[in-house]
């Protein structure tokens, strides 16, 4: 059956899709957790204890995001062109904090981790789209007397995902279920294909081994870039965009 003939679609994506964008992944060889240990990063207490190391990091991801030349390839593109012409439901979960497909067209976008071009106060609670560098000196965008209380709206280990309650809501009642460029290591992500009705159609786009393999009903090896098209237009990559 082709995509377009299902009801209510969830897409979860990981940090492969982004990769042939030119985004490295998080794990195995060249990855950004390769020589680093995530829990001196990507955690509220390296935050408490060293926030300019983890200021830096996202600074420079940031940067790289949107200076760097990088753009959506065409999986990014194809699950927008999809998602437009589609009349069902369609929602993208994905656990990215790039914006590559907002950038590329998708519309139903939750980000369950975070978005690299977003601040959040920390103690007000309150988001602002940011564009630029934060360090420990910046003001507050709207009460310029509170100075370094802005952190990276991302969510760390130890965190609580954002939107949790509409993704589990999405996944209860999803007759497809894609799985795209994600290791199946992190939760509470990982464990999706699990949350999903015991009829509906799970499919995995992914170059390597994964571990929660066993809970797909169609397993697709390779990469995102060639395979996304195929599967959601029936079409070679070259061609989407
Ligand atoms: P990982 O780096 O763990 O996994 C990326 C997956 O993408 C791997 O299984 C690769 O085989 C696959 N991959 C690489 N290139 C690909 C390509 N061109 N096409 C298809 N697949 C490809 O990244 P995530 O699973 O996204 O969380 O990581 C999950 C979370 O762990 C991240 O959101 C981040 C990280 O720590 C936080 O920072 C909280």
């Amino acid at each position: 059956m082709s995509p377009d003939q299902y009801n209510s679609i969830v897409v979860l994506t990981g940090a492969g899709i982004s990769a042939e964008s030119g985004l490295k992944t998080f794990r195995g060889k060249d990855g950004l957790w390769e020589g680093e240990r995530p829990e001196e990063i990507a955690t509220p207490q390296a935050y408490a204890q060293n926030p300019e190391k983890v200021l830096r990091f996202y600074n420079e991801r940031r940067r790289l995001l949107l200076e760097g030349g990088i753009k959506p390839n065409p999986a990014h593109v194809a699950l927008a062109e999809f998602e437009k012409n589609f009349t069902g439901n369609f929602t993208l979960v994905t656990q990215n904090v790039d914006n590559l497909h907002e950038q590329a067209g998708s519309k139903n976008i939750v980000h369950m981790h975070g978005e690299l071009t977003k601040v959040r106060c920390t103690e007000k609670g309150d988001v602002y789209e940011c564009l630029e560098d934060i360090t420990l000196d910046s003001p507050h965008p709207n009460h310029p007397e509170i100075v370094g209380t802005l952190r990276p709206h991302i969510v760390w280990f130890g965190e609580v995902p954002f939107d949790l309650d509409i993704i589990l809501e999405k996944l209860a009642t999803c007759d497809l279920f894609i799985s795209i460029g994600t290791s199946g290591l992190v939760y509470p992500a990982a464990g999706f294909v699990q949350a999903v009705p015991e009829t509906c159609y799970k499919v995995q786009i992914n170059l390597d081994y994964t571990p929660n393999l066993p809970h797909f009903d169609l397993v697709i090896d390779g990469k995102a870039g060639e395979k996304v098209p195929q599967f959601f237009l029936n079409r070679l990559p070259h061609e989407s965009i």
